[in-house]
């Protein structure tokens, strides 16, 4: 499964790049309002961190399939070839899709509450479907089943389509679609530090290291 930053804080991004073996950076329009700054340049500086190998996923907001290629050309332009443009799964979405598939931009399905969404999207040509497996849990349905679900709705029709699980409300929920073996998962800075953060592993660090201070002096290591 890969795993990627759900979030447009260069500064957080910069930290989990840090420690965790992250796959890039999805974005949505709400996430770059939170930076007050202009979306190119914001999007931009993450592009320049995480370099050209790395996946950004940036989605467009026209309403129209004309307006949605047009910005999904902009995007590339400006931000590589590595660049998924996210594009809400509806009528207009999977219109634009399947143009914009014609020409080999990449795709990501967004805004997906439903199976039937994913499946339309896989055909349109998404590379990945975004399930919003909290707001789905919210709605009073099942987001990790839903998840699991769309999952095997690719597998089982030949479609090479990903699930890129988001909106996740605690890590644990992470690991479960992990374990299935979806295709990625988006999360925030802090359901990603979650996935290891856990008293009983520091408490065993600390317990090694006081052991080893008791035998070698305070500092002491294995150099
Ligand atoms: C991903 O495609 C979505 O934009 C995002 O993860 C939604 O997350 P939220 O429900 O926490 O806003």
């Amino acid at each position: 499964m890969k795993l990627m930053i759900d979030d447009a804080n260069i500064e957080r991004i910069k930290e989990i790049y840090e420690f965790y073996p992250v796959d890039g950076v999805t974005t949505n329009p709400s996430i770059l309002a939170k930076s007050k700054r202009s979306p190119y340049d914001v999007l931009k500086e993450i592009r320049e961190f995480i370099g050209d190998e790395a996946e950004l996923h940036v989605q467009t907001v026209s309403g129209d399939a004309h307006g949605i290629a047009e910005e999904a050309h902009k995007i590339v332009k400006e931000l590589g070839k590595n660049t998924y443009v996210k594009i809400p799964a509806v009528p207009e979405g999977f219109k634009a899709m399947q143009e914009l598939k014609k020409e080999g931009i990449k795709l990501t399905a967004t805004a997906v509450y439903t199976p039937m969404q994913a499946f339309l999207a896989a055909k349109s040509g998404a590379s990945y479907a975004a399930p919003y497996i909290n707001r789905i849990d919210n709605m009073g349905y099942n987001g990790i089943q839903a998840a699991k679900k769309i999952h095997d709705i690719f597998r089982n029709n030949g479609l090479n389509t990903e699930v890129l699980a988001a909106s996740f409300k605690n890590s644990q929920q992470v690991l479960e679609l992990c374990e299935y073996g979806i295709g990625a998962s988006t999360a925030a800075p802090d359901v990603i530090e979650g996935l290891v953060k856990n008293q009983a592993i520091t408490s065993a660090i600390d317990d090694f290291v006081k052991d080893f201070e008791g035998l070698t002096g305070i500092g002491k290591n294995m150099t």
